[in-house]
């Protein structure tokens, strides 16, 4: 009953059978949540079930959820590999209640649970409460019937969990395995608990408050329970291990590295065969989600993650990328129930050897550096913040990786000096714009912005307004004014024109004022938030403190915003069709058409694009009303909204949802967005899927049209259809059978025309002219000319005139449809010694006009552009035969 997977189906079949709902895994990227980097507990997906905001079908439920702790406030990089305990993935088992029942019920499920169907002696559990939780106590003491000695208050926040800064919270209440004297420590609230022998397993959260903000806590509309058991160590208790690397899960991935690199697990190469095994899951299951490595955000925590792993991998000597050859014992031991890393198995695999050959290299040279740049270090030492910074910034190497090379010697990394540096470098690439070429173009957006500010976008409401014009630039210098005929940039205090950005292209249109006309080709946002309209001066001149009206091309913003809008829609239902692996990875939104990237393995079939546009346009025929709303990255959190990977968001996000999805409380799509979406998801009209194809290892890209343009496409398409139906002769309906029926019968009859010229060609009479037979000097000479015939036809032919005769030359010259002559000879085997096929074939080339030819004795082609001259090229193969 013992084995990981069986623990985790122990615990969800037994709260499944006490009414709760099954619900799966959320995403370790949390969706309704944007504050968060990973999902670091259980009952991350269900914040809003909690505080009421949101309802489900279901009031209790039971889940094993993925969860990640690094990077962000929960970081336990550092000391996996060096602990029993420590993971940066791990799963976390948990049931709860949604203002369903509370402490009574809670500590009842989970003293069954754990003394009924895990068996576990109660002599060896204790429990904590917190310190004024008398009820709790009291049921403890009623329901388990522990002694007061094994019911410990504790007033720390141990016993008090809260989901962050702010979000629900309450007084808990842990659950601890006593795993004997053989170790060493004492129990919770003792002097010496952090001991080993005494292992909180299962955490009880009575949640009944909301801290809505520093300082303002509120009871939540209805008592709720969270709870969270970690997999690993209840595994590891229930298998009587005292470590979580020692259960069947890890002993299986630790083997599959123990035997790829032939490195015994226990022994020097512990610690690193522990962050391999813990990191290979990390990585995984975030490729799977879609997370690729990079030097942003999640990205480069997944990036940290696996080249700390990969340079464990390279300290125990393995001579390979050894990463991706650990994913199928991954994928055999975990895919049972986590199928999405079945799902992007090759995706994983690919992304961890790119990874780390890729590291690999630079990992050579940074080590030296290292090791140069500390040899003279020792216990208590820091490495300069200056050396970090550059093995991280030339090398590749994340801080921690060089935290962990240096750990084992208690040489540290004074952080200080490696911020400085990095602060430095900043700067640096500041002032380096003062380059020349385009970039000396591009420093003076610096000065502007530190002097005009910010541009106000106004075109999310409007697409006319007034603004003042603040600055102007020509060949990246300010100027005064732009006269007509000169070409610029415009800076204006605020402003209609969408900035390209996120995808979508920047605004086009119109400048005006009394005698004066600017056309707007283009507008750019520079550093963030300074929009420049790029101008072309038609009319009058444009000076620095003008009033001009603005006016957005509409037509072109119109479709501009259906294909922004149909983008979000394609987004979730790629989503939906193909698995939440998908992330935008990005996308291009113009007037004409629109591009969408995103990671996918392997190519999409048309069943499942037709299945995406099926779903997409469906939510287009809802024709609900799109909400766009700016609001704090707070309230964006409670909306469900979906984040970007890598997007940087300010304090304010703009959350664009629309459709109605299945679920009534949610849209269909729900995202970040600065974009500029339609009112109405029915203005997007069709919407059509052109083409699906790679653009890189594991990103996928889908082009699509919308509206007008779609339905054109789609005219176009009918108008084929129509054309071919005119062309066979019969109904619309039946084309595709008929020219299943033509396609076959050419098949047959090109079958049959070279089964007829082969007939011809070997002397049936007709196009050759005469018997192809004579005799030259005693040799017996096939001698024939075949029109229409292709090069690659002529030395069958060939082959069968000399089988034919036993021993004689062959001479074929085929004539093609346009004209072209090739020739092939064939001398039987007991007359290569007299006559060579090459030489033969070379006389009949040069009558054909050509030159050249090649091949073997016994078997020689060439070709000729006249073949009209075929006869006498037939003939200088007879003359070089009567001349021997
Ligand atoms: N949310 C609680 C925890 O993570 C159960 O410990």
């Amino acid at each position: 009953m013992s084995g990981v997977n069986e623990v985790r189906k122990t615990f969800l079949d037994y709260f499944a059978g006490e009414g709760h709902a099954p619900v799966a895994s959320g995403p370790l990227v949390p969706r309704n949540d944007p504050t968060l980097m990973f999902t670091s507990a259980g009952m991350v997906q269900f914040k809003n079930l909690f505080t009421g905001v949101e309802r489900r079908a279901y009031r209790t439920a039971t889940t094993a959820q993925k969860c990640l702790r690094a990077g962000g406030k929960h970081n336990d990089l550092d000391n996996v590999g060096y602990t029993a305990r420590h993971h940066t993935f791990f799963e976390m088992l948990g049931n709860f209640s949604f203002g369903d029942y509370f402490k009574d019920r809670a500590i009842e499920l989970a003293w069954t649970l754990v003394t009924k169907h895990f068996d576990l002696p109660k002599d060896r559990l204790l429990v904590t409460v917190y310190i004024d939780d008398d009820e709790a106590h009291a049921l403890w003491k009623k329901i388990a019937g522990l002694p007061d000695d094994r019911i410990i208050r504790i007033a720390s926040s141990d016993n008090f969990w809260a989901a962050g800064e702010t979000g629900p919270c309450g007084p808990c209440s842990e659950i601890f395995f006593d795993q004997g004297d053989r170790l060493a420590g004492g129990p919770p609230g003792s002097p010496d608990e952090d001991g080993d022998r005494f292992l909180e397993f299962w955490n009880l959260v009575f949640m009944q408050y909301d801290q809505v903000a520093p300082g303002d806590r509120r009871d939540l509309p209805r008592p709720s329970i969270d709870t969270g058991m970690g997999l690993e160590r209840i595994s590891a208790i229930l298998q009587g291990v005292p470590s979580n690397y020692e259960i069947d899960l890890f002993r299986a991935l630790i083997g599959a590295a123990v035997e790829a690199t032939g490195v015994p697990a226990e022994g020097a190469a512990q610690a690193s065969h522990r962050v391999i095994a813990d990191h290979l899951r990390a990585s995984s299951f975030l490729v799977a989600e879609g997370v690729l490595p990079s030097n942003e955000g999640r990205g480069y925590v997944l990036r940290r993650i696996m080249r700390r792993a990969m340079r464990h991998a390279q300290l125990i000597g393995a001579e390979e990328p050894l990463m991706h050859r650990l994913v199928p014992t991954l994928v055999g031991e975990m895919g049972g129930a986590y199928p999405e890393l079945v799902r992007a198995q090759d995706l994983i695999a690919e992304t961890l050897e790119l990874e780390e050959k890729r590291f690999r290299v630079t990992l050579a040279r940074g080590i030296g550096l290292l090791e140069e740049a500390a040899a003279d270090l020792g216990e208590g030492d820091s490495l300069a913040g200056e050396t970090a910074f550059k093995l991280y910034d030339t090398y590749g190497f994340p801080l921690d990786l060089t935290q962990d090379a240096l750990r084992a010697r208690g040489v540290s990394v004074d952080l200080a000096g490696f911020d400085a540096a990095m602060e430095r470098q900043k700067a640096e690439a500041r002032a380096a714009w003062s380059g020349s070429g385009e970039a000396a173009t591009e420093t003076v957006w610096f000065g502007l912005r530190d002097r005009v500010g910010a541009t106000e976008f106004l075109g999310y409401a409007e697409e006319e307004a007034q603004g003042r014009v603040v600055a102007l630039v020509k060949d990246g210098a300010e100027v005064e004014r732009l006269m007509a005929g000169e070409s610029g940039g415009v800076i204006v205090n605020q402003t209609p024109f969408y900035g390209e950005s996120g995808g979508q292209v920047g605004d086009e249109g119109a400048m005006s004022a009394q005698g004066v006309a600017l056309a707007v080709t283009g507008t750019q946002k520079k550093l963030g938030d300074l929009f420049v309209h790029t101008v072309e001066v038609r009319e009058g001149q444009v000076k620095v403190g003008d009033e001009l009206t603005l006016a957005v091309d509409h037509a072109r913003r119109r479709t501009v915003r259906a294909n922004h809008s149909a983008t979000h829609l394609l987004h979730e239902a790629l989503r939906l069709t193909l698995g939440d692996h998908i992330a935008q990875k990005g996308s291009l939104v113009a007037p004409d058409r629109l591009r969408f990237d995103f990671s996918h393995p392997k190519p999409i079939s048309d069943a499942e694009l037709a299945q995406v546009e099926r779903i997409a346009n469906a939510i287009v025929l809802q024709n609900d009303p799109v909400a766009t709303r700016v609001m704090p990255v707070a309230d964006a959190m409670t909306s469900g909204a979906r984040a970007l990977f890598g997007e940087k968001y300010g304090d304010e996000v703009r959350v664009v949802s629309m459709g109605r999805s299945a679920d009534p409380s949610k849209a269909f799509s729900i995202e970040l967005c600065g974009g500029t979406h339609v009112r109405a998801t029915g203005e997007v009209g069709p919407i059509t899927i052109l083409a699906e194809s790679g653009v890189a290892a594991g990103v996928r890209r889908i082009e699509a049209l919308t509206g007008e343009a779609a339905r054109l496409h789609l005219e176009e398409q009918n108008a084929r259809v129509a054309d071919l139906a005119a062309l066979l002769k019969a109904p619309e309906s039946e084309i595709v059978a008929r020219v299943e029926t033509l396609v076959e019968e050419r098949r047959r009859l090109e079958r049959e025309l070279v089964e007829a010229r082969k007939k011809l060609a070997m002397g049936g009479g007709g196009a050759g002219a005469g018997d192809p037979m004579r005799e030259v000097g005693g040799v017996k000479l096939f001698a024939r000319t075949v029109e229409g015939i292709e090069m690659k036809d002529l030395k069958g032919l060939v082959d069968e005139a000399k089988k034919s005769m036993g021993s004689g030359v062959a001479a074929i010259v085929g004539v093609t449809a346009e004209g072209k002559a090739g020739v092939v000879v064939g001398v039987t085997q007991d007359l290569t010694q007299k006559f060579n096929a090459v030489d033969l074939v070379r006389a009949a080339s040069a009558a054909l006009g050509g030159s050249g030819g090649g091949g073997r004795p016994d078997m020689a082609q060439a070709g000729g552009p006249d073949g009209a001259k075929a006869a006498d090229a037939l003939d200088a193969v007879a003359a070089r035969l009567a001349a021997a």
